[in-house]
């Protein structure tokens, strides 16, 4: 691999003509939306960032200065596996698909594409987040996540391009026309039209939003479309440092209120107070759920059965890849009241999915809670209840409490207050929100990080301003 091509790669991009012109045509257009819908300011200015160079265990990424727009979006994928195979559903054992199966064309574009949707619009929504960063290590840190996620979107558009001939085109043109939260061209899912400008959504966003990431892209990573498995699962690497940005970043978030708390009053001192923090955590806990899909989905049937995504950690977990005589216990609202219904497991994997990353985030919140422990405070943050707040399957239309019961709308409008951030409180965060630009140098709403990036202290100049 050279990485000094155009085109990082090693998928060998120069032997293949036609694809290295399709991608070399859209990389201007892609740094045209870079420039117009990347981190705004910073543009010129030296990050610390790590590159991906390689897919290998050790020296996968180079850590250097580098320019943002000058950043080498690469597209690499795993090794490909000898005698690969679909590893579940209908055509189970039979060889991985190295090319798109005719009958599946549609469903796997719309699954690269809605994946693919998800890595610049959070680019989008984190644009401004520069101009308030609580020290120059958060900054690299959310600099570090924007291009990597535009080297997600590069994977994604690499399949479009390789694989779907000339609607893999058009599909990876929309995908720089989409802007976050433009009612007019939205992103794809909901979560992506939120809007994230201030550093505790970022980090809410990063603990839970990328977590889902993680648990698509491991379901993806099962594919028995081999191009597709191996590009998720060099992604999930990457993806690892999002999430750990958000779960430390909140983590450092709770230890500073919890240490203002033994002070006095955490507002008087310029903390966030538990309670808003609490309601950022109901807010993109909620919403990041919606991002599974429906509970009872034959989309998910169909995948599962093409041997298109799998269940997380199919071949490790499982012994049964056919999943055709198990059924699935899910409640459900009836008539008014939850009562529960037997359906085919394959008609349940987006809750199984959701399952597997609702015990991931509970893991987050006993970090949290620790470090409350330690501090000396006595309050606990908690997950709200999975049918809380909820836009997409069974529970959307409904409205439920924080414990998960069944409440009127009224009900729930009288109490959203205590439960979602309200005007008033994000007006309160976006208050503290001062840029602290100074080397060794941190806000005084959040603590500093355990350790810096890559073995250098906290006080290194992470960005050359
Ligand atoms: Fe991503
Ligand atoms: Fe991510």
């Amino acid at each position: 691999m050279n990485l000094y091509d155009r085109i990082p790669n090693n998928v060998n991009l120069s032997e293949d003509k036609k694809l290295q012109r399709a991608l070399e045509k859209w990389l201007p257009n892609y740094l045209d939306w870079w420039r117009e819908m990347g981190p705004d300011g910073f543009q010129d200015k030296d990050v610390w960032l790590r590159t991906a160079v390689d897919v290998g265990s050790e020296g996968w990424a180079h850590f250097d200065y580098v320019k943002m727009p000058d950043y080498r979006w690469g597209i690499f994928l795993e090794p490909p596996q000898p005698d690969a195979i679909v590893g579940f559903g209908d055509n189970y054992g039979r060889p991985a698909y190295q090319e798109v199966p005719g009958e599946f064309r549609n469903a796997l574009r719309r699954i690269i594409v809605t994946q693919g949707d998800t890595e610049p619009a959070s680019v989008e929504q984190q644009r401004q987040l520069g101009k308030t960063c609580p020290s120059l290590y958060d900054l690299r840190n959310l600099f570090q996540v924007n291009v990597e996620e535009g080297r997600h979107l590069w994977a994604m558009v690499y399949l479009l391009h390789g694989y779907f001939g000339r609607d893999g085109r058009d599909e990876a043109d929309a995908l720089l026309e989409r802007r976050s939260g433009n009612p007019d061209k939205p992103r794809i899912l909901e979560a992506f039209n939120q809007p994230c400008d201030d550093w505790l959504n970022f980090f809410a966003f990063t603990m839970f939003t990328d977590r889902d990431g993680k648990y698509q892209l491991s379901a993806l990573a099962e594919s028995g479309f081999e191009p597709l498995a191996r590009t998720c699962q060099f992604m999930l690497t990457e993806e690892a440092h999002h999430m750990f940005v958000g779960d430390t970043g909140l983590g450092r978030v709770v230890r500073r209120t919890a240490q203002l708390m033994k002070e006095g009053d955490v507002r008087d001192l310029g903390g966030i107070p538990l309670d808003i923090i609490q309601k950022y955590i109901n807010f993109w806990f909620s919403y990041s759920l919606d991002l599974f899909g429906g509970e009872i989905s034959s989309n998910s049937a169909d995948f599962f059965a093409a041997g298109l995504k799998g269940r997380y950690k199919e071949r490790e977990q499982y012994t049964d890849h056919l999943a055709t005589n198990e059924n699935f216990t899910m409640t459900v609202v009836e008539d008014g009241q939850l009562k529960t219904r037997e359906v085919p497991l394959r008609n349940a994997l987006n809750e199984l999915l959701r399952t597997e990353y609702v015990k991931d985030c509970e893991k987050g919140l006993a970090r949290w809670n620790k470090v409350l422990a330690d501090e000396g405070a006595r309050e606990r943050l908690h997950l709200p209840h999975p049918r809380f707040h909820r836009h997409v399957g069974e529970f959307a239309g409904h409205t439920f409490d924080i414990e998960g019961n069944l409440i009127s709308r009224e009900e729930f409008e009288r109490r959203k207050d205590e439960w979602l951030p309200t005007m008033e409180d994000r007006e309160y965060v976006r208050s503290l929100m001062h840029p602290v630009y100074e080397q060794g140098k941190i806000a005084n709403w959040i603590a500093p990080p355990a350790a810096g990036i890559k073995g250098k202290p906290f006080e290194f100049e992470y960005v050359r301003l």
